[in-house]
């Protein structure tokens, strides 16, 4: 059962060999009197063909009898396929192998789906495919993903190796912040009443090894957060996770571009160019309406307060008056927009707070809209030129508060786009990436609801220099030394300078972010401790290393290229993972379950 070869490696020039090919059958098809069986292992297939005026009537019995995915050794003699008979589909295409033994290693039950056909297989349920993980990573195209995620990682690790870092392991039992997500906490049997939490982010560990003098810290970290999942969120995610001292904002971008020039030539032989282009959170919001744009798609918000001030389109001129502004895009192309599209596209703004949608279809040399008799031809003629009108476009307008009207249209712009991708007028080519910075963002966010200020990013973020004396006087305006990185619409990853001096950070956390000086003490004073012993300057990023193999691989979905991901409600459908414990369990951990019987699992045994 030792293969000789791979099944991707035989060629041509392999012809007259005898070889030994390992792994599953990976189709078998009977034509007359022949069994061609196609072999396939983990670098690719190769097809053998059974004569049974070649081999022992045991053998050739053995091959017809063969299930689909059973596991088989072949040996035979490589040959040239007879003319017309190549397949150009795959690498192994022009030959095949003549067998002379058959060796069944294992065999296989009928599949609950097949593997074999990618276009079958891309419709196959995926709660179907999670039930049976091992059967879809056997599919080619999650092979290749995993391939993928092997190879970036490596190259992270030889990268930053070469820039003198250091990979350190942090802990993964840590304790409970609650400052970010929600965290998965784990009791403890020798504490009782105490509970350690899983890590959101090595976030503090990586500033401690910073003051230990680590000075370049790197890490392929683990990273648990108990939040709403969604296609690009996972509840166990990875980071690839860095820290380092006695540097500036500049060090860390120069640092992160060419870690990505490297990956993008790595595993797509693309040449990316850097510097990438830098955006601050204002122009991000003023011009996409969104702080991770997408730049491939274009439909740039346009700013039309000063031409609608004093408007008779009420609507307008009133949210003007109230301190708000009046932003409009152009959907070149979707005049067509059916009413339920319209109708649709009202909703979604209404779901981010926006009152109305007012709307202009430019169709037949006319402007078809209720709210087109309130505009002036002073209006008009500003609309046409800023926003570069013609003939089947749609606009579409917000008026609301700056940061909600830009949100709004932000929103509007990608539904906007969906369509006109749907439609082929938007087309995107896969190979395109835009990456951007996106800088200057507010260090802290108003909750209404609970009155106070939170930091936007995490608490530990330094401030922009000149802007610590308006701390407390108006947090709204100070900018934080954060910083995003972002391709095609997605956050890749953040990441930020720290505040290494102790009273500032103290100053933060009690009387900007208004935590108990006790609470502070409580939950960071090991960190604040640490900072008072030579806490050197120092600043780091995190990217989401699932979120960066899922683009490379063209997909979505991070979960496809995750080996063993969980569901949106945070299932593991194949290890059936959450699951109920022996109440012995419980009982030693010194926890007593109060879930009303009902609600217990029918196969569970807990309580
Ligand atoms: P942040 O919370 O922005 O920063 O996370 C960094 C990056 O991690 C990825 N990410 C996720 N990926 C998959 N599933 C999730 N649930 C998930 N949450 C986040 C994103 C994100 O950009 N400690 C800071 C970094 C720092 O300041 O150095 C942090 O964790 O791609
Ligand atoms: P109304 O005068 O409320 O009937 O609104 C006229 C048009 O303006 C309708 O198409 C509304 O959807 C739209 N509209 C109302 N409020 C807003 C707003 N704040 N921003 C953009 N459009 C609005």
């Amino acid at each position: 059962m030792k293969r000789t070869h791979h099944c991707s490696e035989l060629r041509l020039d392999h012809a007259g060999q005898t070889v030994t090919l390992s792994g599953w059958v990976h189709s078998r098809r009977d034509l007359g009197g022949l069994i061609f069986i196609d072999v396939r292992d983990r670098e690719g297939r190769t097809q053998t063909v059974f004569d049974p005026s070649d081999l022992s009537p045991e053998t050739f019995e053995r091959a017809s009898s063969l299930r689909s995915e059973a596991v088989v050794s072949v040996t035979g003699k490589v040959r040239q396929r007879p003319e017309g008979t190549n397949n150009p589909k795959i690498a192994t295409g022009g030959i095949e192998v003549m067998a002379s033994d058959l060796v069944v290693l294992n065999q296989a039950e009928v599949l609950p789906f097949p593997v074999d056909d990618p276009e079958v297989a891309a419709k196959v349920n995926e709660e179907l495919r999670l039930q049976h993980r091992y059967l879809d990573l056997r599919r080619p195209e999650m092979v290749h993903n995993l391939r993928l995620r092997s190879k970036v990682a490596t190259a992270t690790r030889v990268y930053f190796d070469g820039q003198g870092f250091l990979e350190v392991e942090t802990p993964i039992l840590f304790k409970s912040t609650p400052e970010g997500a929600r965290e998965f906490l784990v009791p403890s049997r020798v504490h009782p009443g105490q509970f350690y939490a899983l890590p959101q982010s090595p976030q503090q560990f990586k500033q401690i090894l910073m003051v230990a003098g680590v000075e370049r810290y790197f890490q392929l970290a683990k990273c648990f957060r108990d939040e709403d999942l969604r296609a690009d969120r996972q509840p166990e995610f990875t980071q690839i996770d860095v820290e380092m001292s006695f540097i500036e904002r500049e060090d860390i971008y120069s640092l992160i571009e060419g870690l990505l020039k490297l990956v993008w030539k790595v595993a797509l032989d693309l040449d990316i160019p850097t510097p990438f282009r830098r955006l601050t959170f204002a122009e991000a919001m003023n011009r996409f309406g969104i702080d991770k744009p997408d730049m491939r798609l274009g439909m740039e918000l346009v700013d039309f307060t000063e031409e609608f001030r004093s408007s008779k389109f009420k609507v307008f001129s009133g949210a003007i008056a109230n301190h708000g502004v009046v932003k409009a895009l152009n959907a070149k192309g979707l005049a067509d927009a059916t009413q339920g599209q319209i109708e649709a596209m009202t909703e979604c703004a209404k779901s981010f707070g926006a009152k109305g949608l007012a709307f202009i279809k430019v169709e037949g040399g006319e402007w078809k809209s209720p709210i087109v008799k309130f505009f002036s031809e002073e209006e008009k003629a500003a609309l046409t030129q800023k926003l570069q009108i013609e003939e089947g476009d749609l606009i579409l307008f917000a008026a609301d508060q700056w940061l909600a009207a830009c949100e709004i249209l932000g929103r509007i712009r990608l539904y906007c786009a969906d369509v006109l991708k749907s439609q082929g007028k938007l087309v995107v080519a896969a190979d395109r990436f835009e990456f951007l910075w996106v800088v200057d963002f507010p260090l802290l966010s108003f909750d209404k609801e609970q009155n106070r200020w939170y930091s936007s990013h995490h608490p530990f973020t330094s401030p922009v220099a000149e802007d610590i004396p308006l701390l407390t006087s108006e947090p709204k305006k100070v900018r934080g030394q954060h910083y995003d990185v972002v391709v095609n619409g997605v956050e890749l990853g953040g990441g930020s300078i720290r505040i290494h001096q102790p009273e500032v950070q103290k100053k933060i956390f009690e009387e900007v972010l208004q935590i108990p000086p006790d609470l502070v003490q409580a939950r960071f004073g090991y960190m604040l401790e640490a900072f008072r012993y030579g806490c050197p300057p120092h600043g780091g990023i995190a990217l989401g290393f699932d979120r960066l193999i899922a683009i490379l691989c063209g997909t979505p979905s991070i979960r496809d290229v995750i080996a063993f991901p969980k569901t949106a409600k945070g299932a593991d459908l194949m290890t059936h993972s959450p699951a109920a414990v022996e109440a012995k369990q419980l009982r030693d951990l010194h926890i007593e379950l109060r879930v009303p019987k009902k609600e217990l699992p029918a196969n569970g045994r807990t309580g």
